[in-house]
């Protein structure tokens, strides 16, 4: 859904690559929910499924079931997540259902080690607060001076900082 990324002025520009985190922590799990500060319609699912990642709308198409929580098949060839709650199923590389809806997936890129996702926003592994969402908006950076990049609510570049830990 989400489909720009955002200025200092907080204006839709277009899709950006956003670090997510290293693959070795984020390989640990088949799903993780990212939250986007642009709302719930823009959190994403980023899937490790068969040494892959994979990048889609967290928010089922059909009626906004919580595809992390889906179960993960692979049928003739092509991967697919099944909506707990009504058993959709959508291809995690093109975002395809038997269906005529249709889930947002994003680019995944790895460099170097870490997981990009190609996004309108900063995503998180923890929901933004509201005040903080404001200052990542405009201050895309950790107190490091690096690229904010966050897992398991800890900052990839200096672990001892926590995402609920900055002062807001
Ligand atoms: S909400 Fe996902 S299939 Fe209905």
């Amino acid at each position: 859904m989400a489909s720009g990324s955002e200025d200092d002025e907080g204006n839709t520009t277009g899709a950006s690559w956003r670090l997510i985190g290293p693959a070795s922590e984020l390989s640990k799990k088949p799903c993780r929910l990212m939250y986007s500060p642009l709302g719930r319609d823009s959190d994403v699912c980023l899937f490790y499924v068969r040494g892959q990642f994979f990048a889609m709308d967290a928010r089922c198409a059909h009626s906004g079931g919580p595809l992390c929580e889906g179960d993960i098949e692979e049928a003739d060839g092509v991967l697919r997540v099944f909506c707990p709650w009504h058993d959709y199923g959508y291809d995690l590389r093109t975002g395809k259902s038997g269906t005529l809806l249709e889930q947002q997936v994003y680019e995944v890129k790895l460099v170097d080690g870490d997981v990009y996702v190609k996004h309108a926003s900063h995503l998180s592994p923890r929901l933004f607060p509201a005040k903080l969402a404001r200052r990542l908006w405009v201050l895309p950076r950790c107190s490091e001076g690096k690229a904010t990049t966050w897992v398991d609510d800890l900052c990839t570049c200096r672990p001892s900082i926590s995402l609920m830990s900055l002062a807001i």
